[in-house]
């Protein structure tokens, strides 16, 4: 195999394993907005069509109809089940269809359903699995639960660059001196520290206490504590000087390649009766710092082969990060042992796998 070939069987592998993974798609509220119709969403280079069948039963199908391909999110739920809009195909939960309107005694023919996906809601966001093979958990958020905690979700965004490389960028400590300097870094203070870089039931997770500087008192700044559930999703709690907990979580949920929409909110311990504006505006802030260098990344999606790109002795992190993608990667036709790989607490040796 060249090494052209080997990058893009690796970038192959990685994608099949998110496949493996759950991914929220949208959110319940954009759910609702939709107002008993099936919405249209992009995962992983798929369309879907997303309901709510009522009783909060949920269903994620393929978005195409197999009769004559009209997107099934153009049709309507009617009796738990989702209406095609052309001639009143009928599919339920399951994909099957019920229903041929134009046919009513029959039959139905035994290929007329489409394809259908896990699907689940958690922390007010509709997650996917594609593939259930693996036996993958959607990424854990303790702040979610905690009655002490104020939450509040920002506005999901979509961003031209591949999911990974929105993740990398939240657990880069290098760039905080420069593309934050006064928000989250100082730029007299380029040098990030080298943090102890662990292993833990599928999460990778490392501490950090950045420099000496005035924040605004909205900034989730001061010792953070990092757990990135892998892949694509990172929690950060951060001990406030006033001694208030803040968490942000955010999830990157992979569109297509190159494309990626996050999904985050943040919780706080302190200002419980506060304005929430500020503390969003905040992050806002932090976007609009980053957006010009991450989406400006060539290519837009991550490449795993270790060559492609220079990494030094500061990129601990996402060298690690990096590392873990490419053991899943190397270990996606096995899904036993790629469920092995996602909870190992130790590095796999690259090669081991097959
Ligand atoms: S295209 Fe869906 S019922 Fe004909
Ligand atoms: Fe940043």
């Amino acid at each position: 195999m060249t090494v052209v070939d080997a990058r893009a069987d690796l970038q192959d592998r990685l994608w099949r394993a998110l496949e493996l993974c759950w991914h929220p798609v949208c959110s319940l509220a954009e759910l609702a907005a939709a107002d008993g119709r099936p919405i249209p969403v992009r995962l992983l280079g798929r369309d879907l069509a997303i309901a709510d069948l009522g009783d909060g039963r949920l269903t994620a199908v393929r978005d195409r109809c197999p009769h004559r391909s009209t997107r099934l999110s153009v049709g309507w739920v009617e009796d738990g089940s989702i209406r095609c809009a052309y001639h009143g195909w009928r599919f339920g939960s399951d994909g099957r269809c019920v229903d041929i309107p134009a046919m009513p005694d029959g039959p139905i023919p035994s290929r007329a359903c489409v394809d259908s996906f896990d699907v689940e809601e958690r922390y007010g966001l509709v997650w996917v699995r594609l593939d259930p093979a693996a036996g993958t958990a959607i990424p854990a958020c303790p702040a979610f639960d905690d009655p002490t905690m104020r939450r509040v979700m920002g506005a999901p965004y979509t961003w031209p660059t591949g999911a990974p490389r929105r993740v990398e960028n939240f657990v880069d400590l290098a760039h905080f001196a420069w593309v934050h300097d006064g928000s989250l870094g100082r730029r007299d203070e380029p040098v990030p520290p080298l943090p102890a870089v662990e292993r833990v039931d599928g999460e990778l997770r490392f501490q950090f206490d950045p420099p000496e500087m005035e924040t605004d008192e909205t900034a989730l700044f001061g010792f953070s504590r990092y757990r990135m559930p892998i892949p694509l999703t990172v929690d950060i709690e951060f001990e406030l000087e006033s001694g208030a907990r803040r968490f942000l979580w955010m999830t990157a949920s992979p569109v297509d390649p190159g494309s990626c929409r996050t999904f985050w909110f943040v919780s706080r311990d302190d200002d419980l009766d506060g304005d929430d504006g500020p503390h969003l505006d905040f992050q806002a802030l932090v976007l609009a710092e980053d957006e010009p260098v991450v989406c400006n990344q060539d290519p837009p999606e991550m490449v795993l082969d270790p060559s492609f790109e220079l990494s030094v002795r500061s990129d601990k992190v996402s060298i690690e990060y990096r590392r873990w993608l490419r053991e899943l990667a190397d270990a996606v036709d096995d899904p036993a042992r790629f469920a092995a790989v996602l909870h190992a607490d130790q590095p796999v040796p690259q090669g081991a796998l097959r």
